[in-house]
């Protein structure tokens, strides 16, 4: 098993990742030439890009100062979530093993902060769409199944490093969920990865260029 997803199954999850997230790009790039000509006509650069740099700094758009808390423990899981796997020394030795690349490593204590931050961070968002009323209206299964996705390459590899459990079972479940992770991506509305700065983008030069409001 650990031979299968270290190997052609990781090949298949990057071609699933990358390939599918191309595809999906350019259907909507299609799709806005063919149907909705419009949204490029509006497109406006400098709108468009004053409403993404909004709504990625934190605290940036009025929704994110009225939520403070929710906003720090989001904004920690996203930059935390995306870093650690990146410059996980661990990762990095692979990468060089494999491919003879390297980049910058975070000292190990570091990405171990970041992980528990990560897996804390997914509590918080589970337990906020159980308990608020507001939230858990607009919630469905599908939503708890993405946070599960998000956080379980962090759990297992966490686990893992650790060696608290069984090391070599942890180790091949964190590369499975990591490999879902990725394949997941394009598929789901973890798309928002590929999408929110298009949608930011959009909703800033039809906001700021049409009708010369704030979209934050
Ligand atoms: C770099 C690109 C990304 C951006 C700009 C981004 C932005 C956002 C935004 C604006 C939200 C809605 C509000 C919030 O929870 O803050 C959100 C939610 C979420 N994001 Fe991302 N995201 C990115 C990447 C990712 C990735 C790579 C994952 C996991 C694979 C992810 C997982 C989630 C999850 C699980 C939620 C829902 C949290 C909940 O249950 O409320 N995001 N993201």
């Amino acid at each position: 098993m650990y031979d299968f997803v270290r190997g052609p199954l990781l090949w298949v999850a990057f071609i699933v990742f990358i390939g599918g997230s191309i595809l999906r790009l350019a259907y909507l790039a299609y799709l806005a030439k063919k149907k909705d000509y419009t949204v490029l006509t509006y497109a406006n650069f400098r709108a468009g890009f004053r409403s993404i740099l909004h709504w990625i700094v934190p605290f940036g758009a009025t929704n994110m100062r009225l939520r403070p808390v929710f906003t720090i423990v989001s904004f920690l899981f996203h930059i935390c979530l995306i870093l650690t796997p990146i410059f996980l020394l661990a990762h990095n030795v692979v990468w060089y093993q494999s491919w003879r690349i390297s980049w910058w490593t975070f000292p190990e204590w570091l990405s171990d902060v970041m992980t528990v931050i990560v897996i804390l961070a997914g509590i918080y968002l589970l337990v906020r769409r159980m308990v608020c009323k507001e939230v858990r209206y607009v919630t469905s299964a599908s939503d708890y199944v993405l946070l599960a996705i998000a956080v379980m390459p962090f759990l297992t590899g966490f686990l893992a490093y650790h060696q608290w459990l069984a090391y070599k079972a942890m180790l091949t479940l964190h590369i499975l969920s990591g490999e879902i992770m990725l394949m997941a991506i394009p598929f789901t509305r973890l798309d928002h990865m590929l999408f929110f700065w298009l949608t930011r983008f959009y909703m800033g030069s039809e906001f700021g260029a049409v009708r010369h409001a704030k979209d934050w």
